[in-house]
Order: structure tokens, then C-alpha cells, then sequence
């Protein structure tokens, strides 16, 4: 159990209004959590502040090699008052897998959700209820050591700030346009694919401009070696409902082990889906769309949720999937994890986690 030290704001600031547009991850709340690490002493000082801006050397390890991580998850109220997290405990070790890859020190699970239940608990006010909001959790671990050196840092912050988010793609449920890239790779096998780092997304940043230049949400990815397998999207992992089976890129190395992927499988299989994870060819998917197999497409992910596809490019070929409409597959799923998100649908898988009284 952390000893956490509570110091609250004399200066809150003024909340978003009812009904006022969030957009995503663009106003914070009045506290954020704080923890240091320093090598022989391990992680100490957990404490919640005010949200402030934060001082480091400019020669901070975190700003030259990009030795970092960062998680992602969401907190909810439903109409009674009550607040939840959803599986908590695998962005904890989420974030150990994470932290071996980059030689960061290992968190122990019980205090990763412990920190986080704390400041959402301390901000709880902030947390907004309108249909499509939430309050975004983004947890993240800096190498702060004064050296340029290339080496793992022997001093981090542990820090976590809460964003009351809306959708994140303008969007919402509307399906989006989503462009498979063939000219740059996110990631290969041995790399840091699997890891929630910043290095990942910096290195996608070119090819979601290009996406976008051409009118598409986002990037799907292709495999590094053969870029002739499906990877996973920019900000989310990717399904596909084929004649009547789900579909999804096998977790191969290279890919972001979502955790609203695995609850989806989860949910799909007790519907009586058969889901196959294996390897995904961009061809497959042409032939699919072809032959009128191609059911339906869609994203899963903490900050988009359940999104449907509407419209794929590839190469010279744009696919327009279920007529750009959202599929009943998406439309249950979407309804299904925000449900129990929310704490409105019955939770038998044992997700969520409440915060506070
Ligand atoms: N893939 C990438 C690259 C992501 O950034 C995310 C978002 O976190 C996901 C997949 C989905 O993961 P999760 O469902 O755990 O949010
Ligand atoms: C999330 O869904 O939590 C993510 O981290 C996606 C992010 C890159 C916006």
C-alpha cells in the first residue's frame, strides 16, 4: 500500500460546463499524482498536488533517447454517482511489459491502480456524464536523470493526469476512413512494437499526416518485413468480420496488446462468434470486399472505443465497407463495453473496479 500525501488546491479551476464540447485530452483536472524512483531506494514519495507544470534539466534523459512510457485508460460515473475503472490491473502490467522492454523499473500492480483510483477519486467532480464522455486517465514514467549518456536513467517520475475527454475522433460513432500505409512500417519484430512508448507514435506522425492530406482518420499499418500482413491502427487494434467470423491480427511482437481487443475477443466468443487472431493479408481483405464477405471493420481502443470502419484504402483500391454505415456488430459492442464501463449493464467479467465510497 503507498502512503499517499494529499495537497489540494486553494485555486481550483473552473470546470468544464454541462453540455460544454470536450474534445479529447485538451483540459486537465486540478490535481495529478506524482511518484519518484531513484536506483537503491526505489519507488518513494507518492503524493497528489495540484496540477502544475513540471521542472527538469534540459539535459533529462526523457528529452534525448526517449526513455518513457505511458498507459491509457478512462474513468466513468454513472447517474448514481458511483465511479469506475475498466481492468485497471492489466494497464498495470501492461505497463510492466512495457517498462522491461525499456529498462524502466517495474511497478508493482496493486500500486499502479492504487495511484490511479486515488487522483480520480481526489478530481471525481471533474468527471463528465454527458452520453460519449469520460474522464481519460493517462499515467506515464519519465527518465529524468541529468546526463547524456545512452543509458537507462537511475532516476524517474511515475506521474498521472486526468483529461475529461469526449470522443476521440470528431466523429464519435460515425465510421471512419482509415488509409493502410505500404511506404513507412510503425514497427518490427525484436522492436518496440508491443510497448507503449512515445517513440512509436513519433515515428507514426509522417504517415497519419499523409492519411489525413488525403482525407483519412487515421493509419492502419502493415507488418515491417513483408508490409503485406494487417498490424493494428494508429491509435487502436483492428477486426474484421469475415463471412461471419471475427478476425484480428495475431499479438505477433510488433503490436499493441489492447485491452479493449482482448475484451472484445472476450465478449464475441460468449456471443458464439468464432474469433480467429492470426495473420490478416491486405489481399484477403480486397478479395473479401470482392466476393461480399467483408461484413464489417472496426477499431477497438480505450480512446476510440468500439469505431467502425466505413472506408479502406489500399494501394489504388478505396473499399467502402457495409456502405459506410455502422455495422450491428459494432453497434453491440460499442453499447455492450460502454454499458458496463458506465456500470449500467451487468458486469460478469469482473472489469470494473470502483473508486472511492
Ligand atoms: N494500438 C495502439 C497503437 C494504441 O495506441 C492503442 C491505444 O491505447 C491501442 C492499440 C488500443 O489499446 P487499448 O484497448 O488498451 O486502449
Ligand atoms: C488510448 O486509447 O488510451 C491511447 O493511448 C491512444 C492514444 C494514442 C490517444
Amino acid at each position: 500500500m503507498l502512503d499517499i500525501k494529499i495537497t489540494r488546491t486553494t485555486t481550483p479551476k473552473e470546470k468544464p460546463a454541462p453540455g460544454q464540447k470536450l474534445g479529447f485530452g485538451k483540459i486537465f483536472t486540478d490535481h495529478m499524482f506524482i511518484m519518484n524512483y531513484t536506483e537503491g531506494q526505489g519507488w518513494h514519495d507518492p503524493r497528489i498536488e495540484p496540477f502544475r507544470n513540471i521542472s527538469l534539466s534540459p539535459a533529462a534523459m526523457v528529452y534525448h533517447y526517449g526513455q518513457e512510457m505511458f498507459e491509457g485508460l478512462k474513468a466513468y460515473k454513472n447517474p448514481n454517482g458511483d465511479v469506475y475503472l475498466f481492468r485497471p490491473d492489466m494497464n498495470a502490467k501492461r505497463t510492466n511489459n512495457t517498462n522491461d522492454r525499456l529498462v524502466i523499473p517495474r511497478l508493482p500492480v496493486e500500486d499502479f491502480v492504487q495511484a490511479v483510483s486515488t487522483v480520480v477519486d481526489v478530481d471525481r467532480d471533474w468527471i463528465p456524464t454527458e452520453p460519449g464522455t469520460s474522464l481519460y486517465i493517462r499515467p506515464f514514467i519519465i527518465a529524468t536523470d541529468e546526463f547524456l549518456g545512452v543509458a537507462p536513467s537511475k532516476t524517474y517520475q511515475f506521474i498521472v493526469i486526468l483529461s475529461p475527454s469526449g470522443a476521440y475522433y470528431e466523429s464519435g460513432l460515425a465510421p471512419v476512413g482509415i488509409w493502410i500505409e505500404d511506404e513507412y512500417v510503425r514497427a518490427v519484430r525484436g522492436g518496440i512494437g508491443f510497448a507503449k512508448t512515445g517513440g512509436n507514435y513519433a515515428a507514426s506522425l509522417i504517415a497519419q499526416q499523409k492519411a489525413h492530406d488525403a482525407g483519412f482518420s487515421q493509419v492502419l499499418w502493415l507488418d515491417g518485413v513483408e508490409r503485406k500482413y494487417i498490424e493494428e491502427v494508429g491509435a487502436m487494434n483492428i477486426f474484421f468480420k469475415i463471412a461471419g467470423k471475427v478476425v484480428t491480427p495475431a499479438l505477433n511482437g510488433s503490436i499493441l496488446p489492447g485491452i479493449t481487443r482482448d475484451s472484445t475477443i472476450q465478449l464475441c466468443k460468449a456471443w458464439g462468434y468464432e474469433v480467429e487472431e492470426r495473420k490478416i493479408s491486405a489481399e484477403e481483405l480486397l478479395q473479401a470486399h470482392a466476393d461480399g464477405t467483408l461484413e464489417e471493420v472496426f477499431g477497438t481502443g480505450t480512446a476510440a472505443v468500439i469505431s467502425p470502419v466505413g472506408k479502406l484504402r489500399y494501394q489504388d483500391d478505396v473499399l467502402t465497407i457495409q456502405d459506410g454505415a455502422t455495422g450491428p456488430l459494432s453497434l453491440k459492442l460499442y453499447e455492450t463495453i460502454t454499458g458496463i464501463q458506465l456500470g449500467i449493464l451487468p458486469d460478469e467479467n469482473g472489469w470494473r473496479v470502483k473508486v472511492g465510497k
